[in-house]
């Protein structure tokens, strides 16, 4: 069967680095506090003519490279993003006039950190109707830019940046072997953000994300858990053929939650929260970038991705590498 192999990885964050001491100048913080409630030291944060596309293109030209894919062979460009510079036209569009991606067709999925999840689900379809051939698949973010830098309960937790990956159909083994996505609007109350449909006659005074950090806490762990564990059930495999898992880097205790759950030691998860911070729905192909750069995994290896966000929607893919 047709299979979409992830043949390149790529990420990029902006040069600015923002430490959490810096955050104690001006806010009612400490690095105490949010390095033991979060494991986050420090985050990135674009300069500003930097947009989520300019991240993604930087992160995009890098996953080409490493694929041997040039831009004018691509059929598909996907972006997870809730943070684009336009409503319209989309993250895709622009990213595509940037890269000089002249048959791709492009569009964004909004599912907040878990975009970039449904951005591949969408390409591995597309990948498998036999349409598509060579696609790209993007999460970036400006997640900084939607925090209220007041609020001490969100703006220490999230970064910006933008990861890639590029996919090629192939007959065999490798590739990505399924993909599972859920949503409950039930929770929307729990994690969100105004958008410019909110008020009939002016933009929302408050565009700032609000979340209720400990309900998302508790919902986020079981519901990482439970994707990967419907992963691994639908193609016959257990938690012990797992080389690595890749969840969305949120929090460093959510992180080590489903370790205990899943019964992987840490090394088996994937952590680049402390650099980082929650990157949105940049944080997985950051985290996988860093891991294949690091010489981490191999061909052959089952991996798994899986992600938690606003809407409240979740998912995972399981890669066998
Ligand atoms: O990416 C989408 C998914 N998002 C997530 O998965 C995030 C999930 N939630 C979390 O990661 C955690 O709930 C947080 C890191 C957001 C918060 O950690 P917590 O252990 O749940 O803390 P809390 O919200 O229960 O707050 C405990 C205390 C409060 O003070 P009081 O009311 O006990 O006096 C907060 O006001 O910590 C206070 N607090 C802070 N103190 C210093 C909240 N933020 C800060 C801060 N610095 N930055």
């Amino acid at each position: 069967m047709i299979k979409a192999r992830i043949a390149g990885t790529g990420s990029y964050v902006p040069e600015k680095v923002v430490t959490n001491f810096d955050l104690e100048k001006f806010l009612d913080t400490s690095d105490e506090w949010i390095v033991s409630r979060t494991g986050i030291h420090q985050r990135h944060v674009a300069a500003a003519d930097e947009n989520a596309s300019d991240l993604a293109t930087q992160a995009s030209r890098k996953a080409l490279e490493m694929a041997g894919v040039a831009p004018e062979e691509l059929d598909l460009i996907v972006v997870g993003t809730v943070t684009g510079e336009f409503t319209f036209p989309s993250s895709g569009c622009m990213i595509q006039k940037k890269l000089g991606a002249r048959k791709a067709f492009a569009f964004d999925v909004s599912a907040a950190c878990s975009g970039f999840i449904f951005a591949l689900s969408n390409a591995v379809n597309y990948h498998r109707l036999g349409g598509v051939k060579r696609s790209l698949v993007i999460g970036s973010e400006v997640m900084t830019r939607t925090v209220d830098w007041k609020d001490r309960n969100t703006c220490v937790l999230f970064g910006d940046g933008a990861g890639a990956v590029v996919l090629v159909s192939e007959e065999g083994e490798r590739g990505i072997l399924s993909t599972h996505l859920h949503s409950d609007g039930n929770f929307s109350e729990l994690l969100y953000q105004p958008g410019l449909g909110a008020s009939p006659t002016e933009p929302p005074q408050d565009h700032f994300v609000k979340m209720q950090g400990n309900e998302v806490f508790k919902v986020a762990v079981k519901a990482l858990s439970d994707v990967a564990l419907e992963a691994l059930e639908a193609n016959g495999l257990r938690k012990e053929d797992l080389k690595m898992i890749f969840p969305h880097q949120a929090n460093k205790r959510i992180l080590d939650a489903i370790g205990k759950r899943l019964d992987l030691g840490p090394e088996k998860v994937f952590s680049n929260v402390d650099q980082v911070a929650n990157t949105s729905a940049a944080s997985i192909p950051i985290a996988l970038d860093h891991a294949h750069r690091g010489g981490k995994i191999q061909p052959g290896d089952l991996i798994l991705l899986n992600a938690f966000g606003g809407g409240l929607t979740w998912g995972a893919a399981l890669v066998r590498w």
